[in-house]
């Protein structure tokens, strides 16, 4: 029997789908009066919390969080530092977590969170989807997590980037975001022919030597390339975000040295969109490369399947010739890195045992069949509920309100956000200037500055919401407009207790 709905229902179905764009940024904020407001921050003393106030959440962590210090002092004792992930790191020591659902985290001693975390961005959908752990399970029971051999999940995963990614004909998975900025680095330079990589001052391309360049604050340079041989960088540039005639001139001294290989970008700018670039930097980067022969690679780590299920690029209507992805690309599961690009380009790559002229790319754990079953439901997930403007409406809404807040209080703070990408600079540690003629001070500025960012986030996570650094939330589908009012409430909290200083 064939049921047939009333009209009006369908037409009511029909226009909720053409209102939806599908896209998490619903405006593309002017950044003109971002950089202001931020420059404003930093030329301000440090805003720091009420003393009382710190020493309250100092005894949140001694009293409430026993277990967790335990585990760490354990910790300490075997692992550098004491924790294996960069993000794990809080202060006064980091908490030990043991169950996520949702908006929600919990740590070993019972407390719990909201999540803003989201294990670093890739969890659009929320921590702990039901309906890709169970396939996950389901997977891992039939063949464990990997075989080292072909298993469907990889094409199926693979074709369903190619449907949804416009610049991207075929797809390599790899181990991590920065094994497949490694290998597209790689793949301009042997298509090209040329030598040089540009990138865009601060950003993070992860952690390969040729990338520990120029990283976080604009103009750093070599300040984090410990270890690594200063020749590696022989073929590394950084321009300044914003700056495309800096880009241009590259470009054109380039000509004489050896020529560009390729620009190497964040779309919404470095450190996801940290440092806004107004919205026709891609277009015009776009046009420089294909003026100067460079390719154009955009670094879409956190914003593919975060932005929109075609990414940045979709957003902005610009095709990269490579895209590097990551994070959401397995769900939050391990092992989550790829390149993508035309199909004349990525047949550059080696497979199998190639050799010749094929880039060499790899990896033991490298799209194993858990990361590929995990990223593919995570994507048809974020499909069918357009989790990235869910996600989008919960930034714009927790934005709005700490705005709402920063006002209320007269505080200096600077929220922004694209989408479900949000930055509360409450500190400004990355907008410090570097002058390099008084670098000292500099540098002592930054470390103020990053104590401070320090000081908030363990502010925010003893009032019970995780950040990213105390100054970066990533929102999800999970985050409800119940969480969000619920985090603002405590966000609220912490803002009533600054010591304001002009
Ligand atoms: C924009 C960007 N590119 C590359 C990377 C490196 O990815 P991975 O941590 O998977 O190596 C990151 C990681 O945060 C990133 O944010």
């Amino acid at each position: 029997m064939i049921f047939r709905q009333p009209f009006f229902i369908i037409l009511l179905e029909r226009l909720n789908t053409m209102s939806a764009s599908g896209f998490a940024i619903s405006e593309y904020h002017d950044i003109k009066p971002i950089y202001q407001k931020l420059e404003k921050l930093v030329s301000l003393p440090l805003q720091h919390i009420a003393p009382q106030k710190m020493q309250e959440y100092m005894d949140f962590y001694n009293q409430k969080c026993p277990n967790s210090k335990a585990v760490y002092e354990k910790a300490q004792q075997y692992i550098p530092g004491g924790v294996q992930h960069n993000l794990a790191f809080n202060h006064p020591f980091p908490l030990a977590f043991n169950k996520a659902d949702g908006a929600y985290l919990y740590d070993i001693d019972g407390n719990s969170y909201i999540d803003f975390l989201q294990a670093g961005g890739p969890t659009v959908l929320g921590s702990n989807y039901a309906s890709v752990r169970e396939k996950a399970i389901a997977l891992i029971n039939e063949c464990g997590p990997s075989t080292g051999l072909l298993h469907e999940y990889e094409y199926k995963l693979a074709e369903l980037i190619c449907k949804h990614i416009p610049s991207v004909e075929k797809f390599r998975m790899l181990g991590s975001g920065t094994e497949a900025v490694m290998g597209a680095l790689r793949l301009a330079r042997i298509k090209t022919g040329k030598k040089k990589i540009i990138k865009i001052g601060g950003a993070y391309h992860g952690w390969s030597d040729q990338m520990v360049y120029d990283l976080r604050i604009p103009g750093t340079r070599f300040f984090d390339a410990k270890g690594i041989p200063f020749m590696m960088h022989w073929h590394t540039q950084a321009v300044p975000p914003n700056d495309i005639e800096g880009l241009e001139s590259t470009l054109k001294w380039n000509q004489l040295r050896g020529g560009t290989a390729a620009v190497i970008l964040e779309p919404l700018g470095p450190e996801s969109g940290t440092y806004p670039v107004y919205k026709e930097f891609a277009q015009q980067a776009r046009a420089l490369c294909n003026k100067y022969g460079a390719l154009l690679i955009f670094d879409e780590v956190v914003t593919a399947f975060r932005v929109g299920m075609s990414g940045a690029q979709g957003y902005f209507g610009v095709k990269p010739d490579l895209t590097i992805f990551g994070k959401v690309v397995a769900g939050g599961y391990p092992s989550a890195g790829g390149i993508g690009g035309r199909a004349d380009l990525m047949d550059g790559l080696a497979a199998g045992l190639q050799g010749g002229k094929k880039v060499k790319v790899g990896g033991t754990m490298a799209a194993n069949p858990l990361s590929c079953c995990a990223g593919y439901y995570t994507l048809l997930e974020i499909e069918k509920t357009n989790a990235c403007e869910k996600a989008g409406e919960a930034g714009d809404r927790i934005t709005r309100g700490l705005n709402g807040l920063i006002d209320k209080y007269g505080l200096p703070f600077v929220a922004y956000n694209q989408g479900s990408i949000c930055h509360l600079e409450a500190a400004g540690t990355l907008f410090v200037k570097i002058k390099l003629l008084k670098i000292k001070s500099v540098l002592a500025e930054i470390n103020e500055r990053k104590k401070l960012m320090e000081e908030y986030g363990a502010a925010y996570m003893a009032e019970g919401i995780v950040t990213l650094a105390g100054s970066r939330l990533y929102c999800s589908m999970a985050d409800t407009d119940e969480v969000v009012d619920e985090a603002l409430n405590r966000f609220e909290r912490v803002f009533k207790h600054v010591e304001k200083r002009n």
